[in-house]
């Protein structure tokens, strides 16, 4: 079977209902789903890095978003080789970070499945796997996955990942 890729963007910081701040939620299922899936993974890396104050950080997405801006990442990774591509964000004003818009603007996803997955604190996937399939009309996007953020850290969370996996 060929090989997957996940490609994410997830925040560390300070974070609504949790007390980790060393690692994001999202990025929690997208580590589960490299080592479950044996995929190779990108991590969507701002090249100028989002405050670790919530408040702060909220303040920045938000003009981010009023001027639909495309945030520069640090590297790249060529994806013509993978077919399927596990793509995961935190939902940032009910819709995908601008910064993650940004990559799906530089690649050609032609004839690749996007799996979308992604935390949030309440609003759900917020139509956002549709945004994205509006975004990128060449891929297909299947049907996605969305998790409370907080929960990402406990069994029932993995397992709900899991079922979606259909592992
Ligand atoms: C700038 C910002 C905007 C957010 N907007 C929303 C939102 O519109 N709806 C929601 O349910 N959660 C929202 N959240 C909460 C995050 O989606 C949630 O905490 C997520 O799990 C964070 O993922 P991460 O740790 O991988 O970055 C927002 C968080 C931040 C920092």
């Amino acid at each position: 079977m060929d090989k997957a890729l996940v490609v994410y963007f997830s925040r560390a910081g300070e974070n609504y209902g949790v007390e980790d701040r060393t690692v994001g939620n999202t990025e929690i299922l997208a580590k589960e789903i490299v080592r479950l899936k044996n995929a190779d993974e990108f991590k969507i890396t701002p090249a100028k890095p989002y405050p670790e104050d919530y408040q702060t950080c909220v303040e920045i997405a938000t003009r981010e978003y009023e001027e639909n801006a495309r945030p520069e990442y640090v590297g790249d990774i060529d994806i013509s080789d993978y077919d399927a591509i596990y793509l995961g964000y935190p939902i940032w004003w009910s819709d995908v970070p601008m910064i993650v818009y940004n990559f799906l603007a530089k690649h050609d996803f032609a004839g690749k499945t996007i799996y979308p997955f992604c935390t949030h604190e309440g609003s759900g996937e917020a139509g956002t796997f549709g945004r994205i399939a509006d975004k990128v009309p060449s891929a297909t996007v299947a049907d996605g996955f969305e998790l409370a953020g907080h929960t990402a850290r406990t069994e029932r969370g993995i397992k709900k990942l899991q079922d979606w996996l259909k592992i």
